[in-house]
């Protein structure tokens, strides 16, 4: 499986479609990483996916939310407390315990990051109007 960035995905704000494109990345390096069957130990990986996931999403919020201001975008602010709550859920993963069962852990993070990006990305992202700058 390929998670892949259809265009059922597209917002049509060029900035916006482009990170979200690369959290897609992020997700199958994440899947890839799940059916790897050649590695034993998968900690160091899992956690480097993991760090690249909070500093991208952090980056990739901060900018729509930039951009929902600039627009003066009345529902930015659930927007905004979506995002919140997805960094929230990001930090509390806790190494430790997915180092005990490295594969449930993987498929965890996996399975909120489809969920989350296909509910929010369709159901949010897609909403906030298209402005020319
Ligand atoms: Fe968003």
């Amino acid at each position: 499986m390929k998670y892949e960035f259809t265009e059922e995905y597209h917002t049509g704000i060029p900035m916006i479609d482009e990170e979200h494109a690369k959290l897609f990345e992020i997700a199958n390096r994440a899947y890839e990483l799940l059916t790897n069957q050649f590695k034993m130990d998968k900690y160091d990986e899992i956690a480097d996916v993991l760090e690249e996931l909070k500093d991208y999403t952090k980056y990739h919020f901060g900018h729509e939310e930039e951009y929902m201001k600039s627009i003066n975008y009345g529902k930015r602010f659930s927007q905004m407390h979506q995002h919140t709550q997805f960094i929230e859920k990001l930090e509390s993963y806790d190494l430790k315990n997915i180092d005990e069962n490295q594969q449930a852990g993987l498929l965890e993070i996996i399975d909120f990051l489809a969920v989350w990006l296909q509910g929010h990305i369709k159901g949010m992202d897609k909403r906030i109007p298209k402005v020319e700058a």
